[in-house]
């Protein structure tokens, strides 16, 4: 006995002296770096500066100790990602029975499938107008566990209106056998090189989807990319299988730079070519975006062996459903094709409607909905970027968490990066992002959009389900309830948009009661280790 004990007591000593050896390197590798701060004139909020050789950071969180909650913190005025951790209580303290929150992980929903932002030509090559070490810092920002973890990415079928102007894969006149097809100088100088530097950082795995906006101009009724105009003739003819097979063109050539795309959609916002659009379009009905699918794209891809990506329709906006939707699917021979609906965000704030894409979800309980597309400063009357502003990180947050309050299983934001004027944009159609890069100065700002998102992407990791959650209809708070993949954590995201803090107690009968300050203007992502034993 005795000599057992002599023997744990040098075991005991020497784990003390590696651990002190190794402790320094492992404190400073959680300690998160803080966000270095810059006020900008007329903002509400402010922005988070990084340089070559700053940059904050956030971590993630592994394992809740029992008994305990962990709360990371956002607001306008102090935080960004402040961790906080406290006991789960036996009983709540709030006197406003209100705003009591009730989770129950036996009524699940949705499972996530990720969020992220989209690699246009602009926001690639923005990336690449600083400095590489600056370039470094704002891609681990978006994708590296020292950052937010995105895993979805958004990749434009050539050029949009975030590119220096109009082009596509084949500008060949009538060569339907697209043997003049070849990617772009900002596929391959700008995009690729970013995408394959953005995985490389990731720890996991990211699901990369791609869109078009429009076919080569010589393919349609109006011969030009932008405008009113549609692919010449119908479904099943030379103009359609043309295009159906430049899909397959463009998979099989980021194939070979060993991007394997997770989704396609047939076509970003089809409505626009419907109108007198200022940049690249195509219009499609319902109807017609089905017969394409059943006679040309659908069939093409099962026959090239992509019979697995993803197809997603609609990528268009949340007043479209569920009619479109259901035009599309109707038809049996067209939907056995589809695997996702896709809605953008533009007007939500206009027509709310959310209910329709919960709707459109009891339709069709087994397509997948995922947000593709969104961005603040899109409207005439607003400028597009605003250095600091609270106000657009909230627009974000308040938007997913209705989406996903509505079965929407994700949400990808638009440009990852854009300049000081929200461009470059072709058609003047400048707009705002979470990343701002400031290359005069070698610089970049993480906006409060990049913070409010992060409170997802950093959290609700792929895998993680949607469950439920119960609340009086007078609870001022928004909120959204998740079982991560782990199968123990739990989560809950609280959006507080007022001007004053708000006590809130989240129930989980399993383990006790969250008793919480919300402060004023803040997001926050709460997370705990569910009880087993009990119900
Ligand atoms: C980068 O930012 C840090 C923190 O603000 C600052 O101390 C440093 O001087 C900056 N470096 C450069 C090259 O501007
Ligand atoms: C929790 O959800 C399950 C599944 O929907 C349901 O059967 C159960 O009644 C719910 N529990 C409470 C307390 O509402
Ligand atoms: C298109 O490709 C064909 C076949 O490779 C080639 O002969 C032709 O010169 C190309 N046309 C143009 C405009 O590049
Ligand atoms: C693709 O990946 C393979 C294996 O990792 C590598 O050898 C090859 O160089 C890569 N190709 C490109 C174009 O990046
Ligand atoms: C790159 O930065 C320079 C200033 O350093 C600017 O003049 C140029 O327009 C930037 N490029 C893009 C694509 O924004
Ligand atoms: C309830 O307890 C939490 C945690 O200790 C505290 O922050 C909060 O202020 C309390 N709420 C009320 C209404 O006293």
């Amino acid at each position: 006995m005795a000599g057992r004990l002599i023997w744990l007591t040098w075991m005991s000593f020497w784990t003390h002296l590696i651990f002190q050896l190794t402790c320094p390197a492992l404190s400073h590798q959680m300690q998160a770096v803080e966000c270095k701060r810059k006020s900008f004139p007329l903002a509400t909020s402010y922005v988070c500066v990084c340089n070559a050789t700053y940059c904050d950071t956030v971590q993630g969180i592994s394992n809740t100790e029992s008994g305990m909650f962990v709360s990371v913190t956002s607001d306008k005025d102090q935080h960004r990602f402040s961790k906080d951790q406290q006991v789960i209580a036996v009983h709540s303290n709030i006197t406003n029975k209100n705003m009591l929150i009730t989770v129950n992980s036996s009524e699940v929903y949705q499972t996530i499938l990720g969020f992220g932002g989209a690699f246009t030509d602009s926001a690639t090559m923005n990336i690449l107008n600083v400095s590489s070490k600056v370039q470094d810092h704002l891609l681990r920002s978006y994708f590296s566990i020292d950052g937010i973890e995105y895993t979805t990415g958004r990749i434009p079928m050539a050029s949009t209106d975030f590119s220096l102007g109009e082009y596509s894969y084949d500008d060949v006149p009538n060569d339907f056998a697209l043997q003049n097809f070849s990617l772009a100088k900002e596929d391959i100088k700008y995009k690729i090189p970013i995408i394959q530097r953005s995985l490389a950082m990731s720890k996991k795995p990211i699901r990369l989807f791609a869109a078009p906006w429009s076919a080569p101009a010589w393919m349609k009724t109006n011969g030009q990319m932008s405008g009113k105009g549609q692919l010449k003739g119908q479904a099943g003819d030379k103009y359609h299988k043309t295009w159906a097979n430049y899909f397959i063109k463009f998979l099989d050539e980021y194939k070979k730079n060993n991007l394997t795309m997770w989704g396609i959609s047939v076509e970003n916002e089809p409505s626009a070519g419907g109108t007198d659009n200022k940049w690249q379009a195509q219009y499609y009905t319902a109807e017609m975006e089905g017969d394409f699918v059943k006679t040309d794209l659908g069939p093409a891809l099962n026959q090239a062996g992509y019979g697995d990506v993803n197809l997603m329709i609609l990528d268009d906006q949340r007043l479209f459903l569920p009619d479109y939707v259901k035009g599309v699917l109707s038809d049996a021979d067209a939907a056995k094709y589809v695997s996702g609906i896709a809605v953008h965000w533009y007007f939500d704030f206009f027509f709310d409607l959310a209910s329709r894409l919960t709707a459109t979800h009891n339709m069709f309980p087994n397509m997948f909905l995922l947000a593709t597309e969104a961005c603040n400063g899109y409207l005439p009357d607003s400028p597009a970027v605003v250095l600091g502003s609270w106000e657009r990180g909230e627009s974000y947050s308040h938007d997913i968490i209705q989406d996903l309050s509505n079965w929407v299983a994700g949400w990808t934001d638009w440009n990852l990066a854009l300049n000081m004027d929200g461009g470059p944009n072709w058609a003047k159609n400048n707009v705002d992002s979470p990343i701002i890069v400031d290359a005069k100065n070698d610089v970049f700002y993480k906006q409060p959009m990049f913070y409010h998102l992060g409170h997802f992407s950093k959290f609700i990791l792929p895998g993680s389900v949607h469950i439920g959650l119960t609340t009086s209809k007078d609870n001022e708070l928004e909120s959204i309830a998740f079982k991560l993949p782990d199968g123990k954590t739990l989560a809950v995201v609280v959006l507080n948009r007022f001007d004053e803090a708000k006590y809130l107690s989240i129930h989980d009968p399993s383990a006790g009661y969250i008793n919480a300050k919300v402060p004023a203007r803040s997001i926050q992502t709460y997370l705990w280790t569910s009880g087993q034993s009990q119900q």
